[in-house]
């Protein structure tokens, strides 16, 4: 029986379904801008596919430019009718000709309806760059800076919800230790100055994944000048960099294995959280874990500095899983960006050219919408099923209910007891795989795609429901 609280007991900020995009393969050059004078379809040089298909998941955030990319980013080069263009080191040494820069960045922010987060460069940048950036940016008008935006043709200020200062200053962000970062961290972000009304969060670069004595250090010496410290955890299904494991034809052990490790997400926030609640016991400094997803190896013949993999079901799983952790945790983790938006690492949409599709962590994203500001609400399991996850928020009126199995083999039931009689179930919908790597591709996009669930039955307070393996399911329900 899995039993739902009378009472919520915490808001799930929007912004934990937020996206990366950095400029790294081709999710931001061909995913996401293709140029005003592409024959594939555009409004100001972004694909209009793109944008429909990620209008409809509701995108809060974008964190843009990188990544590890962020730290070798010069903004000035991408601003202006004269483009100056970089060699993208970290990434496969491409040249990168900036024509995706900061207006291009807002452009496609409007497009979306989403708010900015943009990550400034400490590893390669000076205090003065990071700081012309945010003036250029949010000051109103009388400055160098803003004097160069309007005659870039920007008149109004663009609104800048988050900056990063930096970005795994651990690695390949500077190589720093905790103290020195804490140190810089302290200096840069004086200069992050609010010129206008719209306030901006300043994100500290937090830890690589259990490394506890970076949040320690940071919350002890820095937490006063920051409103979020970030986390990155990327799920490896062998947990080995050299030999993640590949996103399909994996067998029945890499499966396993990866819902374990996707898990341990829980254990990260639960310990970087109480670290936290010792320096912080008012919860004022968010987490930010801005970089998740899984991490495989890379599709073959592909460009390994792209980071292009395939995404199946066992993604889709991990991305619940990964969301109903983040909802329990939502009085502290007040965003997550999901790496990455387009065609890198566990992305929302894949494209070919003119072609795109969508994958099954899109639609997870889709199935999943409504708990975007919604209450989470606790639901006590007892003797429920192993294999399978759940999550549960209310909001206008109705409760939404997201079970996962993450079994490979046999159905998972459940009795779930609302808090009172059931008055209606207004939509079920669920996302199933017909094997463990089931996947859309570009002759084929709609194999894995939502379709009403039918597998529950209403008997007063309780629903009984019954998901087929490698199943997440959503359901919306209100009740007298
Ligand atoms: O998302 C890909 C890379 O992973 C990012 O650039 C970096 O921050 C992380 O190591």
């Amino acid at each position: 029986m899995i039993t739902i609280a009378e009472a919520p007991s915490h808001h799930i900020d929007r912004r934990v379904y937020g996206q990366f995009a950095e400029h790294l393969g081709r999710c931001v050059y061909e995913g996401l801008w293709v140029g005003a004078d592409s024959d594939i379809p555009n409004k100001n040089g972004i694909r209009r596919d793109a944008v429909e298909a990620l209008r409809a998941i509701k995108v809060p955030v974008v964190r843009w430019p990188g990544g590890c990319f962020a730290d070798e980013y010069h903004w000035l080069k991408g601003v202006g009718p004269e483009r100056q263009s970089m060699v993208n080191t970290h990434w496969g040494g491409v040249v990168d000709p900036n024509t995706f820069g900061t207006h291009e960045y807002f452009e496609l922010l409007q497009q979306l309806d989403s708010e900015a987060y943009i990550n400034g460069n400490v590893g390669s940048g000076t205090v003065a760059e990071m700081a012309d950036w945010v003036e250029y940016m949010t000051l109103d008008t009388g400055s160098p800076m803003a004097d160069l935006r309007k005659r870039h043709g920007r008149d109004q200020p663009f609104s800048l919800e988050f900056f990063g200062v930096g970005n795994e200053s651990w690695g390949c962000g500077g190589n720093m230790l905790p103290l020195h970062y804490a140190n810089l961290y302290r200096q840069y972000q004086t200069y992050v100055r609010k010129y206008g009304e719209q306030p901006i969060s300043k994100i500290a670069c937090g830890a690589n994944a259990d490394d506890y004595e970076w949040t320690e250090v940071l919350m002890a010496r820095a937490a006063g000048h920051m409103d979020g410290l970030s986390l990155h955890y990327y799920t490896l299904p062998t947990g080995e960099w050299d030999v993640k494991g590949a996103a399909t034809g994996f067998d029945d052990r890499a499966w396993h294995e990866t819902m374990r490790r996707t898990r341990f997400m829980d254990e990260l926030l639960t310990r970087h959280g109480a670290i936290m609640d010792r320096h912080d016991p008012a919860r004022r400094v968010s987490l930010i874990v801005d970089e998740w997803g899984t991490w495989y190896d890379v599709e073959p013949g592909t460009e390994s500095g792209f980071l292009y993999q395939q995404n199946t079901i066992r993604d889709a799983v991990v991305a619940a899983l990964n969301l109903h952790i983040f909802h329990k945790h939502a009085s502290r983790v007040r965003m997550a960006n999901i790496a990455q938006m387009v065609n890198v690492l566990q992305s929302m949409l894949l494209t070919d050219g003119p072609r795109l599709i969508k994958t099954p962590t899109y639609h997870v994203f889709d199935l999943y919408s409504d708990h975007q500001d919604a209450e989470w609400v606790d639901a006590a399991a007892d003797d429920v099923d192993p294999f399978l996850d759940w999550t549960v928020s209310h909001k206008d009126g109705a409760y939404t209910i997201g079970l996962v199995n993450t079994g490979l083999e046999r159905e998972a039931s459940a009795s779930v007891r609302l808090p009172s009689a059931i008055a209606d179930v207004i939509s079920a919908r669920v996302l199933v795989g017909e094997t463990s790597d089931a996947h859309n591709t570009f002759d084929a996009p709609d194999v894995v795609t939502p379709v009403v669930f039918d597998g529950y039955r209403v008997e007063g307070e309780t629903l009984e429901v019954t998901l087929p393996p490698r199943a997440v399911a959503s359901l919306r329900v209100s009740v007298a």
